[in-house]
């Protein structure tokens, strides 16, 4: 705990008319540019990949965008990236591969609610300068309506087969959409002191400081570099390992985003402190929760309060007790098991605390399935060796590659049943909806089903209904609303209520063009999965 919390630069995404008061959209490029980045004091300097609107400028992670609700925000992202790569990939799995050398890289908005051509298809990519580009790329400039209830959101690299190095190289920041008038209401802590965003993210190092990716895969006759789960030993926040943060005897709002490539994080705080969740990723819960551990998947968000004056202690420790791979993988030790450090100032606050945890925070219409217009199987697998080495992981034994299968209606409701054959958790994300977990219930003998559905992959041919009527798991009240990514149990049947492009009090689909080309996607949020291949197409209609 030696390198002080970094803040990372902020950009507005919109922009104030002449009159000082009315918003108007806002324009702005971002780049992705190479440079060095000390990622902790004992450590040479790390060559990393940086968003920023400059390479002088850049940051791990990169700026985070502002956003208003229901003001547009353009941005150009731009490829500056030199001709080859830091880190090892592997181009037996789905790749983007260009041809004429250079990173492909293309940004998706996490969670966000846009045109397809602005949702960083993962073969839009395109290289420095746009020199070359993936077959689904269309357009330079992206447009983000903004049009989600305020929340937390996150931009990350999306490329075909790349997204886990693209990533753990540094291509990753946090966006914000803001409503004002709420956030008055709501008087939780805030201005860029008291309101922040912890970036969680684990990575290995060599001791030249370069950052560390396997070489060589677990099955390299098959994969030569793709292993199925990349875990660092540092964990780092905003870009620095271990770092701390000096805070006030008083309120502080953090929103948590665990942007690892795999690593859950079971988070807790040392000397009795308790988290108040106030929101997940995209939206406010109905009211606060307060919690002494939150579990975080890939790409999960937790935008929690934490009050340091219900401790008399000096400091805090942020730890983590998350087994990797989550659940039944190893338990985290000293350096793993160690997030940040936060040293609490003697005397009260200065100026006084008069933020406060309303009692009420979010109201929308609560997740059920009447009203769903379609139910549909959704299968994970993982494929093994007989060794059981994973060689690669597909959503209902079928590859990216194949004829898109889920072509949900634009301001539809569908009921999700995603039954998890693998011994891990898998963190399900689908562009372009909104979702929440109603019910999770394990299979009463999952070898049955899996052999099964191995011949027949069919799960109604292989009597899911009577298979999932073991016991079932409580869903954490703080996962209980409108979410961007939910936990799906191993050896379960989880039903997931999914809202397609359609939020906020009205519930009417959203007036931009999300048929047509190039579509969506769905996958599975941990990164080495994701690229190798449990990831499908997912094309809307009208
Ligand atoms: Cu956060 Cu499709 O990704
Ligand atoms: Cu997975």
């Amino acid at each position: 705990y030696v390198d002080k919390l970094p803040q990372m630069p902020k950009l507005y995404g919109y922009s104030r008319g002449h009159d000082g008061h009315s918003l108007e959209p806002g324009h702005l490029t971002i780049g992705m540019f190479q440079k060095k980045w000390k990622f902790h004091r004992n450590l040479p300097p790390t060559t990393v990949f940086a968003f920023g609107t400059s390479a002088d400028t850049a940051t791990v992670p990169g700026p985070t965008i502002e956003a208003m609700q229901g003001v547009p925000t353009y941005v150009t992202w731009q490829n500056q990236l030199p001709p080859s790569h830091i880190l090892p990939w592997d181009s037996s799995i789905p790749t983007a591969i260009s041809k004429n050398g250079g990173v492909p890289t293309v940004v998706h908005l996490h969670g966000g609610l846009h045109p397809s051509q602005s949702d960083g298809h993962p073969n839009a990519w395109f290289t420095a300068n746009f020199r070359e580009t993936g077959p689904a790329w269309s357009q330079q400039t992206y447009v983000y309506p903004n049009v989600h209830h305020s929340g937390n959101f996150w931009y990350h690299d999306h490329t075909l087969g790349l997204t886990r190095i693209n990533l753990l190289a540094g291509l990753s920041g946090a966006y914000v959409i803001r409503d004002p008038l709420l956030d008055v209401k709501l008087n939780l802590p805030s201005g860029p002191e008291f309101d922040r965003h912890l970036m969680l993210s684990d990575k290995s190092f060599y001791n030249d400081g370069s950052l560390y990716m396997n070489r060589t895969g677990n099955v390299p006759s098959i994969h030569p570099q793709w292993q199925p789960e990349y875990f660092g030993d540092a964990i780092t926040v905003n870009g620095k390992a271990w770092p701390y943060l000096q805070v006030q005897r008083r309120k502080y709002r953090f929103r948590i985003i665990n942007t690892s490539n795999a690593r859950y994080f079971s988070l807790s705080l040392t000397n009795r402190l308790s988290f108040t969740v106030v929101a997940s990723d995209g939206s406010y819960l109905p009211s606060p929760i307060t919690t002494q551990t939150i579990v975080l998947s890939p790409s999960e968000i937790a935008d929690v309060v934490i009050d340091f004056s219900t401790t008399a202690a000096n400091e805090s420790l942020l730890n983590n007790a998350a087994p990797y791979p989550y659940p039944t993988g190893t338990s985290p030790d000293k350096l793993n098991g160690r997030v940040m450090k936060f040293i609490i100032q003697a005397g009260p606050s200065k100026p006084p605390d008069r933020s406060q945890i309303p009692s009420s925070l979010g109201s929308y219409t609560s997740a059920s399935t009447a009203g769903a217009s379609l139910t549909r199987y959704i299968t994970l697998y993982e494929y093994q060796t007989a060794s059981n080495q994973s060689t690669h992981l597909y959503i209902n034994g079928k590859r990216f590659e194949d004829p898109v299968t889920e072509t949900p209606k634009s301001g539809s409701t569908e009921v999700w049943e995603v039954i998890n054959l693998t011994r891990d958790n898998h963190p399900l994300h689908l562009h372009l909806a909104t979702f929440q977990v109603i019910k999770v219930q394990r299979l009463l003998d999952v070898n049955t089903f899996s052999n099964c559905m191995t011949s027949k992959n069919d799960a109604i041919a292989c009597n899911i209904t009577k298979q999932a009527t073991g016991r079932t798991i409580s869903v954490p009240a703080y996962e209980k609303t409108w979410k961007n990514t939910v936990k799906i149990e191993p050896g379960c049947k989880t039903t997931v209520v999914v809202k397609f492009n359609l939020v906020g009090k009205d519930e009417a689909p959203y007036p931009f063009d999300t048929t047509g080309s190039p579509g969506y996607v769905y996958h599975c949020h941990i990164l080495d999965h994701e690229d190798n291949a449990m990831i499908r197409p997912m094309t809307m209609v009208a």
